[in-house]
């Protein structure tokens, strides 16, 4: 499964006047493609704050301390701010828990759409714009590279090159300008119905403005491939213009049944030629677009679609795909043969280096020159014409520096840390040998782990070579030729993207289908109204509109449904699932209540005072749940069945100023041991999907059940599960 985010070892801390506040203590998790992740916790555990670092918008007084937050082959902590920008609201988007905070109460709902849609039209249209000419440079630079200094191979690529490009564009041309055609079409249908439906309805209806402004608006539906202007539609809209004049005067007089019996049936037959139009297929403006280029002549106008799109296939394919695709694979063979011969080098390159890094002493300049030479190696060895990025190869430079900084922050303050705790020792031994009891206790030296940081540096590198050795194992199975269909695709995809201009009108129909999608019923009036027109649940649906509206990846929701009763908070979850299945997004769902997410998310992660202290699917944490915290999350849930009453977890979280030294659940766990008090539990493994972090997992542990509640609710999924699976 292809993963969307990575978070790796994220500290983040507050800096406020009582101290710093530890509000995430080193937590990682992984994002795939299309899957719901749960973030469950208390209040304060940190779940907002680890999101909001991955939307970039921490509060002021709050900084990533470490760790990586991987997107798309980039490390967002590291990526420069108008990067990040880009990246924000536009392939992540957050929704939040109140949906008034992230509407504008004066602005019509509206227009807050159509403004996102255009202020983002312009930057994607740029972007893409960059992509596509940065992959076909490349791509042409290989194939140059194949022809060996062959000038007339070299000019024939150029050529190849630009053909490609010119004719990619001028088809995506065709295709927005048909596509904006054809929406004109629909909606002309779709308003000409709405009349049809109040003049049926004896509504008022100034007639005589509607039907002017519909036969004129049928300029803007006409197009070979939608609506053709044929004598018959001419005849139409004669007939349309006049009876609409006659209808306006004969209602005046009191007298309806010219409507009924004229008019009516004239509006229907305009409707049926718009709906038939709109019907039709689409031509394949990708082939097309290549003949019309080669044939600016041609009339093709009258030929059936089907027969259209075969017949420039077949052109295109033999007179220039399939050679395009022939001489592109050499390319792509020769980028990636030199790729995998630098990474053969790299391999060993990487192996001195990791030996290095097994020293005790490590000295701050070598290391620093080592790392850079391996970076600089590592990054001529990527294969930029893959069309996906591998995230180990793009984000190693900033890894590996951050490792490396965190090593020898740690070697500069420890010596400090050592005097301090020795001073104040000998002064409080000082004070002891006068007889006098000090009120006050030596705080233990806080020392920065050497060992542990020299490993982090060498965790990169093993990751890296992991990487490698996967790309070397990999190679035989290397389908040149299939990777350059891929690449051609991606690119038509960044061409399309070029060409995607937003205009105001299109914005507005774009924005009325979002509210469509989001279930807002009669989305042309709402359209008009503002934010405190609408119910709560209404609102998240607005919000929720406006997070599509860039067309995200991922979707971060935020206890989406906590401000709203129960039923609306069923709707909204059931709306988030149809949305993230239709769009396959990847969802990160945060709530304090697990039950929220029983039937929605496919792994869950357990939050608590800044960590992660149990993670697996929804199945591990729901059927077989090994923290004690889980265990009290999943007895405080609420369970509508038993109405049994709820047993709330005692105690509260710790303050995150003075973290506790050991797991900091102990003081509220009934099945603390001592080394709780003492020591962080690492991360056990259970299964290959399933891990939690308490001591209990560890293999002298003594076995402790999880309490009855938690035992009898398993029980009774279990049995309901059976249930509904017959
Ligand atoms: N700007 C800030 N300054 C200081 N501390 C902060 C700041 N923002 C968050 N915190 C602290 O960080 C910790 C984690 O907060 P976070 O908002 O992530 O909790 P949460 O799990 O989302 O809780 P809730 O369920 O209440 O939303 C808390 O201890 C909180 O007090
Ligand atoms: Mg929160």
């Amino acid at each position: 499964m292809e993963k969307k985010l990575e978070v790796k070892n994220l500290v983040i801390s507050f800096r406020t006047d009582a101290g710093k506040v530890q509000a995430v203590r080193d937590i990682s998790f992984d994002l795939y493609k299309g899957e719901t992740l749960a973030i469950v916790g208390e209040s304060g555990s940190g779940k907002s704050v680890t999101n909001r670092a991955v939307m970039g918008i921490l509060a002021g007084n709050g900084m990533i301390e470490g760790g990586e937050i991987i997107y798309d082959g980039q490390d967002l902590v590291q990526i420069s701010e108008e990067d990040f920008h880009k990246l924000r609201g536009d392939k992540i988007a957050m929704i939040f828990q109140d949906p008034l905070s992230s509407l504008n109460p004066i602005m019509r709902v509206g227009k807050q759409l159509t403004e996102a849609m255009l202020l983002k039209g312009r930057a994607s249209q740029r972007n893409a714009r960059k992509i596509f000419n940065g992959k076909l440079k490349l791509l042409n630079a290989a194939m140059d590279e194949v022809a060996q200094g062959d000038s007339a191979k070299v000019s024939e690529n150029n050529g190849k090159c630009h053909t490609f490009d010119t004719f990619c564009i001028n088809s995506t041309k065709l295709e927005s300008k048909y596509n904006e055609i054809h929406r004109a079409a629909e909606e002309l249908q779709l308003d000409i119905d709405d009349c049809v439906f109040l003049l049926e309805k004896k509504q008022k209806v100034d007639i005589k403005a509607k039907v002017t402004a519909f036969v004129k608006r049928v300029d803007s539906t006409l197009h070979p491939d939608i609506v053709v202007k044929d004598e018959q539609l001419t005849e139409l809209l004669a007939q349309l213009s006049e009876s609409g004049n006659v209808a306006s005067a004969k209602i005046h007089e009191g007298e309806t049944g010219y409507v009924t019996e004229t008019l009516i049936p004239l509006l229907k037959q305009l409707s049926g030629i718009l709906g038939q139009a709109c019907a039709k297929d689409k031509p394949n403006y990708f082939t097309l677009g290549y003949y019309m280029m080669r044939n600016p002549e041609a009339n093709l106008d009258n030929m059936p679609i089907e027969e259209l799109t075969e017949m420039t296939r077949k052109y295109l394919d033999e007179e220039f795909m399939l050679g395009f695709i022939d001489d592109g694979a050499q390319g792509l063979q020769y980028s990636h043969n030199k790729s995998i011969a630098l990474k053969k080098e790299l391999l060993t390159a990487t192996d001195e280096v990791l030996e290095y890094f097994r020293n005790e002493q490590l000295d701050k300049k070598v290391a620093y020159d080592k790392v850079n030479a391996i970076a600089k190696q590592e990054e001529a060895a990527i294969d930029r014409l893959e069309v996906i990025k591998n995230s180990v190869e793009y984000t190693f430079r900033s890894s590996i520096h951050s490792a490396l900084k965190k090593y020898f922050a740690g070697l500069a303050k420890n010596p400090k840390e050592e005097r301090r705790f020795e001073r104040q020792t000998a002064k409080r031994e000082a004070l002891i040998a006068k007889g006098k009891t000090p009120d006050w206790k030596v705080v233990p030296a806080a020392l920065f782990d050497l060992e542990l940081g020299r490993k982090n540096i060498r965790a990169v590198l093993h990751s890296l070579r992991a990487s490698i050795r996967k790309d070397l194992d990999s190679d035989s199975a290397y389908d040149a030729k299939a990777k350059m269909v891929n690449l051609i695709d991606y690119l038509k995809e960044q061409a399309s993207a070029v060409v995607y201009k937003v205009t105001p009108k299109m914005a507005k129909a774009k924005a009325l289908k979002l509210l469509e999608e989001v279930g807002i019923p009669e989305p042309a009036i709402r359209y008009r109204q503002y934010p405190f027109e609408f119910s709560g649940g209404m609102r998240q649906r607005i919000v929720i509109a406006i997070a599509l509206a860039a067309n995200p990846d991922i979707l971060i929701c935020d206890e989406p449904t906590t401000a709203l009763d129960v039923t609306i908070q069923a709707q909204i979850l059931e709306l988030i699932n149809r949305i993230k299945a239709e769009r396959h997004l990847s969802v990160i769902f945060i709530t304090h209540n697990l039950g929220v997410v029983a039937n929605m998310a496919d792994r869950i992660a357990v939050m608590y005072a800044g960590k992660i202290v149990e993670y697996g699917t929804a199945d591990d944490v729901f059927y077989d749940p090994r923290h004690p915290y889980t265990w009290a999350l999943l007895s405080s849930m609420p369970d509508l069945e038993t109405k049994e009453k709820l047993e709330a977890i005692p105690g509260t979280p710790p303050n995150m100023i003075f973290p506790p030294k050991g797991d900091a659940f102990a003081a509220r766990n009934k099945f603390a041991m001592e080394i709780d008090f003492e020591e962080q539990p690492p991360m056990f493994k259970i299964s290959d999907t399933h891990y939690a972090a308490t001591w209990l997992l560890h293999p002298n542990a003594p076995k402790v059940e999880p309490p009855k509640i938690v035992t009898d609710r398993i029980e009774r999924m279990k049995k309901k599960e059976a249930e509904s699976n017959g």
